[in-house]
């Protein structure tokens, strides 16, 4: 895989279609269309006003930090006492899977796919050797087997719930991985930037697996819809591993800016707006899979987060060719499957559409799947 993932080679195609004056709908990138609420623009306006527009405290502001304490238990039960010293808030989960990257420094890192593409790029800039864990369809996108080979040092990346699948972990594989990688005293880097947009079933998260060697890599961006806030949160059960990683942090960037984080501590006591979000994402989601399934498309029902991965129903095309011809053809953007693992048959949409757009989205969808 290339350093730039396939669904920024197809933004790129996509913003130049743009220039020529046509109509592109957007369904290659995890942004949703939702506005951020205003109160908390206005917090983090009013912290700006009040003169926190100077460094920030490395590890993050005060009420920001006590309140994700209270935020993740109300989601997740961690396998030790969680407090502030085990968080580090971040600006936003790239730079922090960067940085976890850096800091760890494995000699493999093994990457259970379908698994966004991100991790994929920054091991081959760091010089990290990707040892892949592939799932199937199939198995309801489970990995299935022992995990082989994994030795002390190496890490293993997990995005749970899944970006692209939406599918969830069952407790055994989340088991089965932890027991792996502890015989080999590996470090887990759990990615679960999508824990509290789940909408069935549960996960078991890897902070409550009672082992130390995790980071767990949180966000903003898509629960509070403010992925220009640029602010996420790294947890881990050692409270050294969290300083190791503060420290690594502290040298590339001094912490998000300040104002964002007070409208990031806002947000966490607005829980009628994480709420109103995750209805946006149900029903684009329930809409997106009824259309896709009138259509012919094969895929796993998401349980969580706001993507479907899906085999169109084509024959003699991969995915990677029916992105591109949707794009030129119908100026409809998806990320074709090759940007998650060795999956050329599939696409990933973004379903979190404004209805029309959606509506209108599918629609020329269909009339594309007709002239073929
Ligand atoms: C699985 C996963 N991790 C991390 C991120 C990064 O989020 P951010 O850098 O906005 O916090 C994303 C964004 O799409 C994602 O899907």
């Amino acid at each position: 895989m290339s350093q730039e993932p396939p669904h920024y080679r197809v933004s790129r195609i996509a913003r130049e279609l743009e220039a020529q004056g046509r109509d592109v709908i957007h369904m290659e990138i995890g942004d949703p269309e939702l506005d951020t609420d205003p109160r908390i623009i206005d917090a983090m306006c009013r912290a700006a006003r009040e003169g926190h527009t100077h460094y920030a405290p490395a590890r993050g502001v005060k009420p920001l930090l006590e309140r994700l304490v209270d935020y993740m238990e109300s989601f997740i039960k961690p396998g030790f006492d969680l407090s502030t010293e085990n968080i580090v808030v971040t600006p936003g989960s790239k730079v922090a899977i960067y940085t976890a990257l850096r800091l760890l420094r494995p000699r493999r890192i093994y990457v259970v796919e379908p698994m966004w593409g991100l991790y994929h790029s920054f091991a081959s800039e760091i010089g990290i050797e990707v040892v892949p864990i592939p799932t199937r369809m199939e198995d309801g996108w489970e990995p299935r087997g022992a995990i082989e080979g994994i030795g002390k040092g190496d890490a293993i990346a997990v995005v749970n719930p899944n970006n692209p699948t939406g599918t969830i972990l069952s407790e055994e594989a989340v088991e089965m991985i932890v027991e792996a990688v502890s015989r080999a005293d590996a470090y887990i880097l759990a990615d679960e930037v999508y824990f509290d947009l789940i909408y069935r079933g549960s996960m078991t998260s890897f902070l409550s697996m009672g082992y130390e060697k995790v980071l767990a890599f949180y966000t903003f961006s898509k629960n509070f819809v403010m992925s220009g806030f640029r602010v996420g949160w790294v947890v881990s059960p050692s409270r050294e591993l969290a300083n190791n990683f503060l420290n690594r942090l502290r040298l590339i960037v001094g912490g998000p800016p300040p104002f964002s984080q007070y409208g990031a501590a806002e947000a966490l006591t607005l829980r009628e707006v994480l709420e109103r979000n995750r209805r946006f994402y149900i029903e684009t989601l329930g809409y997106s899979v009824d259309r896709l399934r009138e259509m012919g498309f094969k895929f796993v029902e998401p349980s969580a987060g706001m993507y479907i991965f899906a085999k169109p129903p084509v024959e003699d095309m991969d995915g990677v060719e029916f992105t591109y011809r949707l794009l030129e053809e119908e100026a409809v953007a998806l990320a074709p499957g090759t940007g998650f693992g060795n999956y050329p048959e599939y696409v990933r949409l973004t379903t979190a559409l404004k209805k029309e757009r959606l509506e209108e989205a599918f629609n020329r969808m269909e009339r594309f799947l007709e002239r073929l």
